[in-house]
């Protein structure tokens, strides 16, 4: 499912820069691939459209939200995480379903030997919610992250109250590790957020994909290779 871009992923970055699906599930078929430049229309448009559904759950910034997502704002953001790409501190993916740009799923913190870990992050355009996107997209992530990349654990730390990103962790299996109190500044005030993680050892064959395909909440979708 992972397809690295031939001769490019660097051997201090492994697994970077990748397109990883196409994989079926309820709302279309879902793939990942780097954030691009040209993604800035789409991207302030779902922003700007879905700002009371996305700012409760996201860290507060300097500035409107109207402001921080204006179509001027995508390169400096892109050009970043296009730069902690190729530093090898993230792996900055955008979602697309039916081909289409729909959201993030940010790998983050990367830290190498000995701790092999990072966290994962993520969202999705309100339109495509409850079809199995992110849910499917994050397996897609964290199999790769824990093959390619080599990584050893990932985390998601995510508010008590937020109740659609809980049940993605639980329909993958992350396990619960606690609660880190007043640990994120989110939506104007120190919020506590619950802790998840997966290390690679409590994955199955197949990985998270695997286990989502054997629930029946998504399909492999086979390509021929170009
Ligand atoms: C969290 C989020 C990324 C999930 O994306 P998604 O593509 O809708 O996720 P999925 O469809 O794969 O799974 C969502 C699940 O939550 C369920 N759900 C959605 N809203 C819910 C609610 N208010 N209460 C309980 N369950 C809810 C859905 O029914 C679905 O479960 P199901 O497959 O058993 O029916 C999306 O809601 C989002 O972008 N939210 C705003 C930003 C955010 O919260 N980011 C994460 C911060 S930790």
């Amino acid at each position: 499912m992972a397809h690295a871009y031939p001769g490019r992923s660097s051997a201090r970055h492994p697994g970077w820069p990748a397109r990883l699906g196409p994989l079926r599930v309820r709302a279309g078929v879902v793939a990942l691939r780097p954030v691009r430049l040209r993604d800035g229309g789409v991207w302030s448009a779902i922003r700007i459209r879905d700002e009371q559904y996305l700012a409760p759950w996201e860290p507060t910034m300097p500035g409107s939200w109207a402001e921080r997502h204006a179509p001027g704002e995508w390169p400096a953001r892109w050009l970043q995480l296009r730069a902690a790409g190729r530093r090898g501190t993230a792996l900055p993916f955008a979602v697309t379903l039916d081909d289409r740009f729909v959201g993030h799923v940010m790998v983050g913190n990367v830290v190498r030997e000995p701790l092999l870990s990072a966290y994962v992050g993520y969202w999705v355009d309100s339109s495509v919610a409850g079809g199995g996107v992110i849910t499917g997209a994050v397996a897609l992530v964290v199999d790769h992250c824990f093959t390619r990349v080599g990584l050893h654990r990932v985390e998601a730390t995510v508010r008590p109250e937020n109740a659609a990103s809980l049940r993605v962790l639980e329909k993958l299996g992350f396990r619960e590790e606690g609660l880190f109190r007043r640990y994120l500044d989110v939506d104007g005030d120190w919020r506590d957020h619950a802790c998840f993680a997966l290390t690679a050892d409590e994955t199955r064959p197949g990985g998270l994909t695997g286990r989502l395909v054997a629930a029946g909440r998504a399909e492999r979708v086979h390509t021929t290779p170009a």
